[in-house]
């Protein structure tokens, strides 16, 4: 054990979770845990709650869990509150998702019908297919900014929290550029002012978060934390920031499959994926300016896994395309085909299918807990700006400007456990494997 470099304020107290969209997702995980405090299921995918961590050599066989190695929040802790621009409660909300089943819902019922969402800041050129009626309304941009601000305060005040974290769980914005008004606080908070439409909603809320000093979370593939202007902010009130974009699904399955593949030196010639949904995610992202933001985040995964430049022999003619079809009667139970096409010893062509039907929020819900309880260990760590450590959770992991994102999940695990063993002052572990056979 060396010396324990960070001070790690004590997790006391309560723990707001505040989420902007309170749909499928949000639901999913806010039900998930109040049934799970109830004993009525397990926090299945969670890796604070169930996983363990090595620490010293093989031989010591000390592997605590996650939860106790280090100072989490406990579910008992945590508070709920969010936004959305349909006014109904988490219950009602939570019913006409269809992911969790009835039973689950009913017995936390009188838990969740007090959640109400706040009204949200809403623009529907950002989200062209949603007509919400539950929507503040604000001369500026600011004034709608200070708006989220004050439900804040008073979401801390009346649950008398000790902390808070936002967690975007809203629905996917059109694609957007960074551009002039993005690059600096002042420009920004300019455009705020003088209501620039490259101001999104979701900047709006984490403009919020970051001016409160509330750690934000994107899980969302668009274009939010990941500005100068958001970044300067964040180093300036001292919040970590991370996103984006929920790893669950086909990228999940994407980023297991294809570090395997290029750690053989196999090559890939063609990867087609496809995606039938029948959720508002699904209907969101079924306008074409929506399913551009996705696309670029999924599309992203592959080249920084393989990378072509430094093996042009194995990928450089790599066709990857990616489609997301809304087809209603699914719900939220997607089905993915992966067609995955590749070439081995004497270029020979091999192929590979992947049929995975999940249910998209059963996958998503477990990562928005992670990321709420990760992000406040972050906070009370004196940590500020994106946390790279928590790539495992993102599609379209952030990093700092020039240096490339890590997709590799096998990467991104060993880099968030080495993290943890950082922060509490424990040797990292290196694979190294050496010392037993000396
Ligand atoms: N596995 C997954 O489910 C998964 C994976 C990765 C990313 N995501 C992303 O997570 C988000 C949520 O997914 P979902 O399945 O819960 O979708 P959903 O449509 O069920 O929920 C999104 C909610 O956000 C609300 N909303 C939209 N704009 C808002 C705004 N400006 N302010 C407040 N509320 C707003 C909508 O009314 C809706 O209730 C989507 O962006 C989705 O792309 C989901």
């Amino acid at each position: 054990m060396s010396e324990k470099k960070i001070n790690v304020t004590p997790a006391e107290g309560k723990l707001g979770v505040l989420i902007p969209g309170m749909g499928a997702v949000a639901t999913t995980f806010i039900v998930g845990v109040k049934a799970i405090l109830k004993g009525l299921g397990s926090p299945i995918g969670s890796l604070t709650q169930m996983g363990s961590i090595r620490l010293g050599k093989r031989t010591d066989n000390n592997n605590p869990l996650i939860k106790d190695f280090i100072s989490l929040a406990g579910l008992s802790d945590l508070e709920f509150g969010g936004w959305d621009v349909f006014s109904d409660s988490c219950y009602d909300a939570a019913s006409k998702a269809h992911v969790v089943f009835k039973q689950h819902v009913d017995a936390v019922r009188d838990e969740i019908e007090t959640i109400k969402p706040w009204k949200a800041v809403f623009d529907p050129e950002y989200v062209t297919r949603l007509h919400g009626t539950h929507v503040k309304t604000g001369k500026t941009k600011l004034d709608l900014a200070k708006q989220v601000m004050e439900d804040m305060a008073r979401f801390k005040e009346e649950k008398k929290l000790s902390r808070m974290v936002m967690v975007w769980c809203g629905s996917t914005e059109a694609y957007l550029q960074p551009s002039e008004v993005h690059q600096t606080l002042e420009k920004f908070e300019k455009g705020l002012e003088n209501n620039d439409p490259l101001i999104s909603p979701s900047m709006i809320y984490a403009y919020a978060a970051l001016q409160s000093g509330v750690p934000y979370a994107n899980g969302a593939p668009n274009l939010t934390v990941d500005i100068p202007a958001m970044l300067e902010l964040a180093k300036i009130k001292n919040v970590p920031v991370s996103g984006k974009d929920f790893k669950t699904g086909q990228t999940l399955l994407k980023t297991i499959v294809a570090p395997g593949l290029k750690a053989r030196m196999l090559g890939v010639k063609g990867w087609f994926s496809m995606n039938i949904l029948g959720n508002r995610d699904g209907e969101v992202l079924d306008a074409p300016e929506n399913f551009k933001t996705k696309e670029e985040s999924k599309l992203s995964v592959l080249e920084q896994i393989l990378e072509p430049e430094l093996y042009p022999e194995l990928y450089k003619d790599l066709c990857h395309k990616v489609r997301i079809n809304y087809y209603p009667p699914r719900g939220d139970n997607k089905e993915s085909w992966d067609n995955i096409d590749l070439v081995g010893w004497l270029n020979y062509n091999m192929q590979i299918k992947i049929n995975f039907l999940c249910k998209d929020s059963i996958l998503a819900a477990p990562i928005v807990l992670d990321l709420a309880l990760f992000m406040d260990y972050a906070k009370r760590c004196g940590f500020s700006g994106i946390q790279e450590w928590l790539s495992f959770y993102y599609k379209s992991p952030m990093a700092a400007p020039g240096l490339k994102p890590e997709h590799d999940l096998f990467v991104q695990l060993a880099k968030l456990k080495n993290n943890l063993r950082y922060i509490q002052g424990e040797d990292l572990i290196t694979h190294l494997g050496r010392e037993y056979y000396d």
